[in-house]
């Protein structure tokens, strides 16, 4: 009989950081990928991919696999995924812990930039604001700006596309991280006058937002969907790591370096 796993829902660089620190302390580790992206960067442990089937499907892992614990560390817009977890770990008795990582809300020039609800109400903003636009917030978001009135879209992905774009749109592929210095100087190549994002957060995909400050191109950013309540919520690997030890091994082994 295996050892009882946590279950990290992932796709993202702290939950790859967090299975790798759990494996590097003897735990054993699963980590679940939707399976969007064609070349992902694998965690360390055991990896499983594609969706569970809903809510459903999800409960009826937990209560087949021998998952003691649940960390949520999904991408902070992957609402459908956490709101399947808060439910699913509910029904099948699972302890679940939500990491998250911080957003951008006190990054210094968050102030002077406008924040929005929704991407449609961001294709507004935006041509509303210029007319060169950089377009940051993922494949599956761009239908929303479809009819953004501008005459160059320059559009980043991780993945190709799949579908027509209008005329005027420009694609690049790339996967951060990303520096100041390198966005800078793709912003002024392109003489973006507004950059589009969501409230993603993190250290990795910032750069543009300073580089966007140096140029003066002003920023439209997509604030996140509301939090699932119903999990305790950290928003560093150092504190997720804390929390499965102590759920697996108690409180009184917590630091102990073991
Ligand atoms: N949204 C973003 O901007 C973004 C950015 C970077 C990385 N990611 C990562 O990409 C994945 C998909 O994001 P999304 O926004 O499409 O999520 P989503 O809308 O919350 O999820 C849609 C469906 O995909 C499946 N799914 C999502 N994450 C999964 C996971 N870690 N393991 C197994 N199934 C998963 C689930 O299918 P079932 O209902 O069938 O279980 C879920 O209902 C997430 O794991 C996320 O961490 C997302």
């Amino acid at each position: 009989m295996p050892p009882p796993a946590t279950l990290i829902l992932g796709g993202t660089s702290e939950a790859r950081e967090l299975a790798g620190r759990l494996v590097a302390d003897g735990l054993a580790v699963t980590s679940s990928l939707a399976g969007r992206v064609a070349d992902p960067a694998l965690p360390a442990g055991t990896v499983r991919i594609g969706g569970f089937g809903g809510p459903e499907g999800l409960t009826d892992f937990l209560r087949r696999e021998p998952i003691a614990v649940v960390v949520d560390a999904t991408h902070p817009f992957a609402a459908m995924i956490s709101a399947s977890a808060v439910t699913a770990c509910a029904a099948a008795g699972a302890p679940l812990l939500r990491l998250a990582r911080p957003g951008w809300a006190e990054h210094p020039a968050a102030g002077s930039w406008q924040w929005v609800d929704s991407y449609p109400d961001a294709a507004r903003a935006a041509g509303a604001l210029g007319c060169r636009i950089f377009l940051t917030t993922g494949r599956s978001t761009l239908a929303h700006f479809a009819r953004l009135e501008a005459s160059y879209v320059l559009v980043r992905l991780v993945d190709p596309i799949d579908q027509p774009l209008p005329s005027g749109w420009r694609v690049i592929r790339s996967r951060g991280p990303y520096t100041v210095e390198g966005e800078r100087s793709l912003m002024a190549k392109h003489g973006i006058d507004v950059l589009v994002t969501k409230d993603s957060g993190g250290e990795l995909t910032a750069p543009k937002l300073t580089a966007a400050g140096e140029l003066d191109v002003r920023v439209v950013v997509v604030r996140r969907p509301a939090d699932h309540v119903g999990a305790p919520q950290v928003s560093t690997v150092d504190a997720a790591v804390e929390w499965v030890r102590c759920m697996l091994t108690g409180p009184t082994n917590v630091g102990s370096g073991q």
